[in-house]
């Protein structure tokens, strides 16, 4: 399974690569807001200096809806740098602009997917990924991690290729279940990612050894 970071905040994005398991990152027009940056040329410098920082998957994401605009805005992010998915909206000219990015050899990534017959035309139209987000059907009260599952069996059992990429991560438990249940990619901020180093029982084994350790000085 891949790890992605999922924020826009390059502090955080230097931290998880230098623990050497990062493999892309991506972001959305909220995080780039959180963190300050306004207005296009910003954006485009910005997911410049991401792709400086880590050699992975970046997406970078279109804030256009319709087609003609999705494709012109895609190809301006894709020229950015070679490793740039174009982040595309689930909708019905965002399926038709991904189809077009596939057929003109640009790679996509699917967001805002909340069932498994979203997911379906995302792998019809060739997204390179799909990104539920689990945290945000957990927050509606049904299950993010369920519906993962059932994409990675219809992907499964149809052959499509699109990779999975569990977003809206909210807990290390979260990137755990997505791994059981399937998930090709987990995109997720740095605090869950850090939560899997957790164990009391670590501490206190490391306490002894190095307790012990002593002795030998
Ligand atoms: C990533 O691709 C998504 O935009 C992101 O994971 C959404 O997360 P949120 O539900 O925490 O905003």
């Amino acid at each position: 399974m891949k790890f992605f970071i999922d924020t826009a905040d390059l502090a955080q994005i230097k931290e998880a690569n230098d623990l050497g398991i990062l493999d892309g990152v991506t972001t959305n027009p909220s995080l780039m807001a959180k963190v300050g940056i306004k207005g296009e040329a910003a954006v485009m410098n910005h997911y410049k200096t991401i792709c400086e920082i880590v050699d992975g998957d970046i997406s970078a994401e279109v804030v256009s809806t319709d087609f003609k605009e999705i494709i012109e805005e895609g190809k301006k992010l894709h020229a950015i740098h070679p490793n740039i998915i174009v982040k595309v909206p689930m909708i019905k000219d965002g399926v038709k602009a991904i189809k077009w990015f596939t057929d003109n050899g640009i790679k996509t990534n699917c967001t805002l997917v909340f069932s498994a017959g979203q997911a379906i035309l995302a792998a019809k139209a060739g997204a390179a990924y799909v990104s539920p987000f689990i945290g945000r059907i957990d927050d509606s009260g049904w299950d993010g991690v369920q519906l993962i599952e059932q994409i990675a069996n219809i992907y499964a059992i149809q052959g499509f290729e699109t990779e999975i990429l569990a977003a809206s991560i909210r807990s290390a438990l979260h990137i755990i279940q997505c791994a059981e249940a399937g998930a090709d990619v987990v995109t997720s901020p740095l605090e869950p990612i850090l939560g899997l180093l957790k164990h009391p029982l670590t501490d206190i084994g490391l306490a002894k050894f190095l307790a012990d350790a002593k002795s030998f000085k």
